[in-house]
């Protein structure tokens, strides 16, 4: 085991005490109620986490008032009818040895939900940055109202029996919206030049909460240390702030940074950052004031807390996505089984970005257990059959370790030498390396299990006739689309696949056609190597959205690299050195092309499907199989499977 001496030591705060300084980071779930009250979802997701044993949970995002809620999912403290699902969230988290704190929370301008019913209020009538709606300004006596419902919510908290209350005072919600001089325009006592002027509603929400919960239970504060947003406010400024909000009351400085608003989603930041890329920032914290501060941002690991709180620049560290990646992670760490740790990939897809898109409540697309804790059978299976998945992708992997432990037998195979799918794939862009990581880890967890494995062998007709399983998972993705374009056999064209996988290196002018994930992706790799690339795409604009951090990341690397991206364009017919294309209707030539890459898309691999189907084999199709998409869906739909046998 990795000395992990320092996360594994108690701390206290106030009357209470943490067994160690771990902290699981308020994560929305969107598994609440339609009324806002505590679902058996709610509680099952909690218990889960709970068993990993954190120092300190902190839950979700719970509204203080009507007017400043998210959604109606969203986890209400806003009256005393919330008492008792709060309290049960809280005895949950109790009975499994761990501390709890309610965060409580007010959207201000970033609710889509009040904002498009014209109900959105902030510190002044500036558009929301996300969403580019406007609220409407607060009055004074609505400040003085919500600075009141911080105190209640947090009374409810402690009656409810947490241990603490974190006021959320980050990402761009209202308290930050105060805070920052691009949303507070307001010249009475609530605005000012300097973020100590604009500090002053911060302060009385802070001091609320601290007349209403008594001198003996602590209060954190969850800041965005600095804005990550041009013309926002720096941890410079917040540190002329910070020792004003100890004096109010403050217990703990929980350190994050960023708002929604903040380009590339720093806040979930992605892969391209490494884990406690923002230490520093807690560092700066620490610096000014003497109470306990939490550190944030991709850690997947304690010894990384270890180092981190050994440098000094933090007393705790906070895990969020990966406690929805591996809730155990930190019991396998002390009992040295690190490499059975499931580490997060920071895809954002199953958790913030599904939320935040609207797709649905908390998931995770490498741990399909997150979020449906109520559906997810412990096992053992009632009737143990003989189970055959055709495919080693995430699909076929997730389906063999699912089913394996449910207590069926199970044989996996796979038509190439390496298992993985298109993950070996995926891990080669720049800034992928995780993906290959993680789908060596879940190989690894595979085999481990001593599950049958059969590779470079493929599932036919055939074999399943003679080899008679009870029920067969077709998991063998998908096969590239290569379009019916005047020119595509020609030697100098090939797919982003072999470029990928090095078979073919294309120098000088490349031509990219397709601009989804993998076109784009392909082009980015390729400018990395220097070659000059043209990205043509039929649609108006690329699906790889800019709202997405990973999107985002990828747009940015191509614009910097000056990498030339044509929407509305078709290509109509492939030469030597040049193509034909139509932009938006008019016909042009683009050359010199020395070589072009196809990236359209896949169609999904559904012989073994269509041979099941006529020998009335039961089956499921999973993944791209079914139809080409990503990794959430490929997991969700192979979980599913081994699920339903
Ligand atoms: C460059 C690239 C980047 C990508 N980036 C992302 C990303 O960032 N995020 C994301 O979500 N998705 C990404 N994807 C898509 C993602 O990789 C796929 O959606 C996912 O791998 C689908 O999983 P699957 O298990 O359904 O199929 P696959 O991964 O395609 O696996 C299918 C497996 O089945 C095997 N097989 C086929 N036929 C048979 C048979 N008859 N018998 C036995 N074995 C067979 C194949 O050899 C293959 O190993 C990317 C894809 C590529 C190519
Ligand atoms: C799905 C999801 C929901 C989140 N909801 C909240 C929230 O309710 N309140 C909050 O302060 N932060 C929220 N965050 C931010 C996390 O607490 C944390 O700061 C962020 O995920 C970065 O930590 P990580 O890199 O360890 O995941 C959320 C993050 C995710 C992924």
């Amino acid at each position: 085991m990795k000395n992990l001496e320092r996360v594994l030591s108690p701390l206290k705060i106030g009357p209470m005490t943490l067994s160690n300084r771990v902290v699981m980071p308020p994560m929305g779930t969107n598994l609440g109620n339609p009324d806002g009250t505590v679902s058996e979802e709610n509680l099952a997701y909690m218990k889960r986490r709970a068993r990993g044993k954190a120092g300190l949970i902190i839950t979700e995002i719970s509204a203080v008032h009507e007017g400043g809620i998210v959604g109606p999912r969203q986890l209400g403290a806003y009256d005393d009818r919330f008492i008792p699902g709060l309290a049960k969230l809280a005895s949950i988290v109790h009975e499994a040895g761990c501390r709890i704190a309610l965060q409580i929370h007010h959207a201000g301008r970033e609710s889509i939900h009040l904002l498009s019913q014209g109900k959105a209020v902030g510190p002044s009538a500036v558009p929301s940055i996300v969403f580019r709606m406007t609220p409407r300004e607060m009055t004074i006596e609505e400040i003085k109202e919500v600075i009141g419902s911080f105190g209640s919510a947090a009374r409810r908290a402690r009656e409810a029996g947490y241990d603490a209350v974190e006021i959320h005072c980050a990402h761009g919600y209202l308290l930050t919206q105060f805070l920052s001089a691009l949303s507070n325009r307001r010249t009475d006592e609530y605005g000012g030049k300097t973020l100590k002027e604009r500090s002053r509603f911060v302060i009385e929400v802070i001091e609320a909460v601290r007349r209403e919960v008594g001198p003996d239970f602590p209060i954190s504060v969850r800041i965005s240390t600095e804005e990550c947003i041009e013309g926002g406010y720096t941890a410079d400024d917040m540190q002329t702030i910070l020792p004003d909000m100890v004096k109010a009351g403050t217990d703990i400085i929980h350190a994050s940074f960023g708002t929604h608003g903040s380009p590339g989603g720093i806040t979930q930041a992605p892969a391209e950052y490494e884990p406690g890329f923002h230490a520093w920032m807690a560092r700066k914290v620490k610096d000014v004031v003497d109470v306990p501060v939490i550190a944030v941002g991709r850690f997947t690991h304690p010894a990384q807390a270890e180092e981190v709180i050994g440098r000094g620049d933090a007393d705790m560290v906070a895990f969020g996505r990966q406690f929805l990646a591996d809730p155990d992670f930190l019991i396998k760490a002390k009992e040295g089984r690190s490499e059975d740790i499931r580490r997060c990939i920071a895809c954002n897809q199953g958790c913030i970005e599904r939320e935040l898109l609207g797709e649905g409540s908390i998931r995770c697309s490498i741990n399909p257990e997150t979020g449906q804790e109520t559906v997810y059978p412990e096992g053992p299976a009632e009737q143990p059959k003989n189970v055959w998945i055709a495919g080693s992708g995430p699909a076929g992997l997730i389906a063999a370790s699912e089913a394996q432990r449910l207590g069926h037998r199970v044989t996996l195979f796979e038509r190439d030498a390496r298992m993985g799918g298109q993950i070996r794939y995926a891990s080669i862009p720049p800034h992928k390396e995780i993906y290959g990581e993680w789908i060596d880890w879940l190989v690894g967890q595979v085999e481990k299990t001593g599950i049958e494995i059969k590779k470079e062998t493929s599932v036919t007709g055939e074999i399943v006739r003679e080899g008679r399983p009870d029920h067969v998972i077709v998991a063998t993705g998908g096969e590239p689309i290569m379009p019916a374009i005047p020119g595509i056999e020609r030697p100098h064209v090939s797919t982003a696949w072999h470029v990928l996988d090095g078979r073919v290196k294309p120098e000088g002018n490349v031509l990219v056609i397709g601009g989804g994930l993998i076109g784009m992706e392909t082009a980015d790799y390729l400018s990395e190597r220097g070659v000059r690339v043209t990205l043509a795409e039929m649609l108006e604009r690329s699906p790889v959205k800019k709202i997405t951090s990973h999107g985002y990341m990828v747009h940015k690397r191509l614009r910097d690299k000056k990498c030339k991206l044509l929407f509305s364009t078709e290509i109509t017919s492939i030469g030597d050195g040049f193509v034909e294309v139509v932009t938006a209707g008019e016909k042009s030539t683009l050359s010199p092309i020395d070589h072009v890459v196809v990236a359209v898309g896949l169609y999904p691999r559904d012989e073994l499907k269509r041979d099941m189907e006529n020998m009335g084999i039961p089956h499921t199709v999973v993944g791209d199989a079914r139809e080409p998409r990503r990794i959430f869906e490929a997991t969700e739909e192979g979980a599913r499977a081994a699920w339903e046998l």
